[in-house]
């Protein structure tokens, strides 16, 4: 439903209070992310929700004009799935994970129709399968990747390799980009990066295809 039709009978009052009720829950939104922060530092890995641009810049490699099977692994407070939400099509599946109990139950508030899967990204072959997604377009990934632990590292390459559609891309953000061009290029046959400097701190979208056929646990 449009946002526009969901509002057309609410009374104007009582859309000044629901948009004023939103904003101060979207500001105990960031409060929470940054407390999370403070409490699981590199399981996080960033502060404050990712921006606007930010998000429009990991979702310009998305074609949503055509069907196609979106996951986005460590949806925290929901940016990205507020944006991809506004942009999905019947022909589209879309699946968010993401594995804190606190972050999964905004989520549920947010997007009460989007299939969320309170799951660690490390092992999210088999309740995908569950949910009969083999293979997937697009992973819009804004997961710490890099300092995950070896094991979940792991599971999430496997699951690429397994399952990322020959042309499917996996979609990064990253608020420290230079540190990590060259664990990207050892996993991924092909990597692009796209600085975003409209974000606390600037950072950026890599963009990866390919993963490679020889397994390495990267630390
Ligand atoms: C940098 S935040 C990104 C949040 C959000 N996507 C954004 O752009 O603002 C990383 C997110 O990954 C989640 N996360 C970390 N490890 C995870 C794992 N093993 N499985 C699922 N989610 C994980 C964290 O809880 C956090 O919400």
């Amino acid at each position: 439903m449009s946002r526009e039709s969901s509002n057309a009978n609410v009374a104007p009052s009582e859309m000044v209070e629901s948009t004023f009720g939103e904003r101060r829950a979207r500001v105990a939104d960031v409060g929470l992310f940054f407390k999370k922060f403070l409490a699981k530092g590199r399981q996080i890995s960033s502060a404050v929700p990712s921006s606007p641009a930010m998000v429009n810049s990991m979702l310009r490699h998305i074609d949503f004009s055509k069907p196609a099977t979106i996951v986005e692994l460590g949806a925290g407070t929901g940016p990205v799935t507020e944006q991809v939400m506004e942009l999905l099509r019947p022909h589209h599946r879309f699946v968010a994970v993401e594995n804190d109990p606190d972050f999964c139950e905004i989520l549920r508030r947010r997007f009460p129709d989007t299939t969320l899967l309170q799951a660690d990204a490390g092992r999210i072959a088999e309740p995908l399968a569950n949910l009969g997604i083999q293979k997937v377009d697009y992973v819009l990934s804004g997961l710490p990747t890099p300092n995950l632990p070896r094991r979940a590292q792991a599971g999430i390459l496997r699951w690429l390799r397994k399952s990322l559609a020959p042309d499917g891309l996996f979609i990064q953000i990253t608020v420290a980009p230079l540190i990590y061009r060259s664990f990207y290029r050892r996993i991924f046959g092909a990597v692009n990066y796209r600085m975003v400097w409209l974000n606390l701190p600037p950072g950026g979208v890599y963009c990866c295809g390919r993963p490679k056929g020889v397994f390495q646990t990267v630390g």
